[in-house]
């Protein structure tokens, strides 16, 4: 039997529901996989809420990693027994097993633990693509990154920091500082406490720096204007506090003749060959040591709710997964 968490309301962590199901054989292109264990994003939560809608009853989760039980017919370039991962819809990853396509699983290449693998798909590509693709960082480079002792913020600003860039680090609370500090950060700053725009440009003498990579979205937008030079960009992947409604394009991106930029992982890593680079360079990073994954906590599958809860009051530091 198949444990699988679904919502069939949006709302609360109170909707997600612990499911007892018998899983069907793979269609021709999917396989079946048994999870060891399952990424847990903070994209999970609008899924959850109804911020970003899904058609309901829904399973839920994109990421997660484990070893393949049974293959569909078609399947070409995968076994029974090969450890895989992968990041994407079909939603369904919170569960003990699940049929998913051939086309986007990679596989986990041996001295990568399966825990790790489940937070690397998303959490590890959005940083890959985000500093190689939206906004390609030079080494030297003065960067600002929101949330940096979270989730993505770990492994962002450490694969920054193995490019040579100086990383400012916003987090908020003072028991976040040191953790954005290990992550590579070269400053941090408690945007609870101070304006993290005037401090930015103190930092960079006023030149203000080339990108901001936010995640935290409606708080953060003005203030991260501000820290922009002329012709910067503004690259805005999350919403963490509330999504960005409009955009007064005359106020906020003409004076300084900036590029505005709103990326998904789809937008990047959508073709089998985008999706083997991407994973090639991140699993290297990792091999390398330049990456070091330090998990914040370990989820039982049924303490679902536990880790939505957590997630949303802004306690987890790091990289989380469920494990089934
Ligand atoms: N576009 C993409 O391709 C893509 C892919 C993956 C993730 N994302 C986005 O990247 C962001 C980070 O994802 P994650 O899974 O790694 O989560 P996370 O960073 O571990 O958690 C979100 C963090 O946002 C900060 N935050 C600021 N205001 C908040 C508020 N009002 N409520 C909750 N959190 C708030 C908190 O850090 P502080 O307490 O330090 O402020 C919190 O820990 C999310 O916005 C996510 O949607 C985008």
């Amino acid at each position: 039997m198949t444990r699988i968490i679904r919502i069939e309301k949006p709302g609360g962590p109170e909707v997600l529901k612990l499911e007892t199901i018998n899983l069907e054989k793979p269609s021709p292109e999917e396989v079946t996989i048994e999870h060891k264990a399952i990424g847990l994003n903070f994209i999970d939560t609008y899924h959850r809420s109804g911020s970003y809608p899904v058609k309901l009853p829904s399973g839920i989760g994109l990421e997660g990693a484990g070893v393949i039980k049974e293959i569909g017919s078609k399947v070409k370039d995968f076994s029974v027994g090969d450890s895989v991962a992968y990041a994407g819809a079909p939603l369904g990853a919170y569960s003990t097993e699940r049929n998913y396509p051939e086309k986007n699983l990679v596989k986990v290449p041996s001295g990568i633990n399966l825990e790790i693998a489940a937070t690397l798909m998303t959490k590890g590509l959005t940083a890959y693509y985000l500093l190689h693709k939206t906004y390609p960082a030079s080494s030297n480079e003065t960067i600002l990154f929101h949330a940096a002792a979270g989730g993505v913020g770990q492994i962002f600003c450490q694969w920054a920091k193995s490019m040579g860039c100086n990383v400012i680090g916003t987090v908020g609370s003072d028991e976040k500082i040191s953790v954005a500090k290990k992550n590579g950060c070269n400053f941090v700053i408690n945007y609870s406490k101070e304006d993290f725009a005037k401090k930015v440009l103190e930092i960079t003498k006023g030149k203000g720096v080339p990108v901001v990579y936010d995640g935290v979205g409606k708080n953060t937008f003005h203030k991260s204007i501000e820290c922009l030079k002329t012709r910067g960009m503004m690259v805005s992947f999350g919403n963490a506090s509330g999504s960005l409604e409009n955009i007064d394009v005359k106020k906020s991106i003409q004076p300084k003749g900036l590029y505005f930029t709103r990326p998904a992982m789809m937008h990047y890593l959508s073709s089998q060959d985008e999706l083997k680079e991407g994973s090639n360079i991140m699993f290297e990073k990792i091999k390398l040591g330049q990456i070091k994954i330090d998990l914040y906590k370990k989820y039982r599958l049924d303490d679902v709710k536990q880790a939505h809860a957590d997630l949303e009051s802004r306690k987890i530091t790091g990289p989380a997964v469920l494990i089934p």
